[in-house]
C-alpha cells in the first residue's frame, strides 16, 4: 500500500471542547503525518457543498447548522493506508456503537454530534481535500 491522503475535521463540538491537541496526538501517535491544517469558520454555503451527498437526507439541515455552529479544524493526513486507517481511529458514526479506545467513543455522545469527520474513500479523499486545500497549502514532510 502506497502513501495514501485523507481529509481530517474537528467539528465544532471537539473545538468547543478544547481537544484539538488531544486529536492531534492521537493522530501523531498513530503514525499519520499532518501535511496540511486550518482553523476555519464554515459559511452555510461551504457546510453545503462539503455534505452535498447527503443534501436529501432528513438531518441535512441540522448537519449544516451544526458544522457551522463554531470553528473547526481542519487537516490533511498522510499515511500508508490513510482513508481506513483514519476511519479505523474515528469509530462509528454513532458514537454508542464506536469501539472502545475511538475518537468518536472517547470525544462524542451523540451521532449528530460526533467530534470528527473523515474521507470515506480515496475518490471523497482527493474532493475534499481539494474542497479546503490548494496544492501550495499541502506541506509533505522533507524531514
Ligand atoms: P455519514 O457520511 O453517513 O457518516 P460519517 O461521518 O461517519 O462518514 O454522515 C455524515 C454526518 O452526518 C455524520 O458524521 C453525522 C451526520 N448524521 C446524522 O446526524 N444523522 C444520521 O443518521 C447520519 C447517518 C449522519
Ligand atoms: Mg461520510
Amino acid at each position: 500500500m502506497a502513501l495514501e491522503r485523507t481529509l481530517s475535521i474537528i467539528k465544532p463540538d471537539a473545538v468547543g471542547k478544547n481537544v484539538i491537541g488531544g486529536i492531534y496526538n492521537r493522530f501523531e501517535t498513530a503514525g499519520f503525518r499532518i501535511v496540511a491544517a486550518k482553523m476555519m469558520h464554515l459559511s452555510t454555503e461551504q457546510a453545503e457543498g462539503f455534505y452535498a451527498e447527503h443534501s436529501e437526507r432528513p438531518f441535512f439541515r441540522a448537519l449544516v447548522d451544526f458544522m457551522t455552529s463554531g470553528p473547526i479544524m481542519v487537516q490533511v493526513l498522510e499515511a500508508e493506508d490513510a482513508v481506513k486507517r483514519h476511519r479505523d481511529i474515528m469509530g462509528a458514526t454513532n458514537p454508542a456503537d464506536a469501539l472502545a479506545g475511538t475518537l468518536r467513543a472517547d470525544y462524542a455522545e451523540t451521532i449528530d454530534e460526533n467530534a470528527v469527520h473523515g474521507s470515506d474513500s480515496a475518490t471523497s479523499a482527493a474532493r475534499e481535500i481539494a474542497y479546503f486545500f490548494s496544492d501550495e497549502e499541502i506541506c509533505p514532510r522533507t524531514r
